[in-house]
């Protein structure tokens, strides 16, 4: 009887193991249990790389006309054999779709051709990388810890050509204070580090960007998370303690809830304000990760003036 309609072996074993009699009695609580994952395909622990690739496709699908031209853009995107899908034919990763959803955002505020750049805490250096490809910046300087510093150098050096490389200045912190006494920004960036700083160090970067930059735009979490079920706290309790201390905005929050993350968006505006001067030009939710929010900030801009026609207006009045 089973030979017409029957289960494969590979179900069988399913229905012996884990859709068993005892489990689907258990309706009050089955669904997030072994029964359930052999009927949907979403095992959270068993598919990590599958959820990635999945969420890199989705982003990849929905990504604007302009940000795929700003992905194409950017060779040599496969250096360090970074965990892609291919969509379009063009392979896409994590950090490149983020890097270009980033520059998105500031791109769609102001005109980034012709200025000077500073990021604070550049990682291996994408967004450098990202930047460099798509704009004619003057120069492009990274402040960072030494280590970080020499990952995104040599990083840096490999993807990029003789030209663009020479537009990077990379500071050790141990210079900052001299270097830029005097040296003035269009644009400061933070992506994803002042969340990981002692609070005291932000204000002081903050204090800096006050001094020394035209704009400023930070991407980060709007507070932080406690629930073991995310992560299994796999890198120990003391990581966690040490992440809760850290960073301005240390409330704990469900951060899969999108009432309580948007609630916290007015307080990660006041956090990142780099100072009274400066004026909120846009700020919103910097998907996909759902507790991370994005600002960009003007100094003295009363409204949102096109970053271009400020400019054009400086370069008619300048001798
Ligand atoms: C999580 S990584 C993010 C890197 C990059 N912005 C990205 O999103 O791919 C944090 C970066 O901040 C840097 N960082 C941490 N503390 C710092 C500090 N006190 N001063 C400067 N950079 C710091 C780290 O070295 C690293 O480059």
């Amino acid at each position: 009887m089973h030979d017409k309609y029957g289960p494969s072996r590979l179900r069988a074993r399913h229905d012996k193991v884990h859709v068993t009699d005892e489990a689907a009695a258990e309706i009050s609580s089955f669904k997030a249990k072994p029964i359930n994952f052999k009927i949907g395909i979403w095992d959270p622990e068993a598919n990590g790389v599958r959820y990635l690739k999945a969420l890199v496709y989705n982003l990849a699908a929905s990504l604007s006309d302009e940000s795929w031209k700003r992905l194409r853009r950017i060779d040599n995107r496969e250096v360090g054999q970074p965990i892609t899908i291919t969509y379009d034919g063009e392979p896409v990763c994590m950090d490149y779709l983020l890097a270009v959803l980033e520059l998105e955002f500031v791109a769609g505020q102001i005109e980034l051709d012709g200025t000077r750049v500073l990021e604070i805490g550049a990682g291996y250096g994408r967004t450098c990388h990202t930047m460099l490809a798509n704009h004619d910046l003057v120069e492009y300087h990274i402040i960072d810890l030494p280590n970080s510093l020499k990952l995104s150098s040599g990083y840096l050096r490999t993807v990029l050509d003789e030209e663009r490389f020479a537009k990077i200045r990379f500071t050790p912190i141990d210079d900052v204070d001299e270097r830029y006494a005097t040296t003035d920004f269009d644009l400061g960036l933070n992506i994803n580090s002042f969340a990981e700083m002692n609070a005291e160090t932000v204000d002081n970067y903050l204090t800096m960007i006050d001094e020394r930059s035209r704009y400023f735009y930070i991407r980060d979490p709007v507070g932080k998370y406690l629930d073991g079920s995310l992560d299994g706290h796999a890198e120990g309790r003391e990581i966690v303690e040490l992440a809760l201390s850290t960073g301005k905005l240390r409330d704990v929050i469900d951060i899969h809830d999108s009432q309580a993350v948007e609630s916290r968006a007015p307080a990660f505006v006041d956090a990142y304000r780099p100072g009274p001067r400066w004026t909120c030009l846009a700020n919103g939710w910097a998907r996909p990760w759902s507790y991370y929010w994005q600002a960009l900030f003007g100094k003295e801009a009363t409204e949102q003036i096109a970053f271009g026609e400020q400019l054009r207006l400086e370069n008619e009045i300048r001798p």
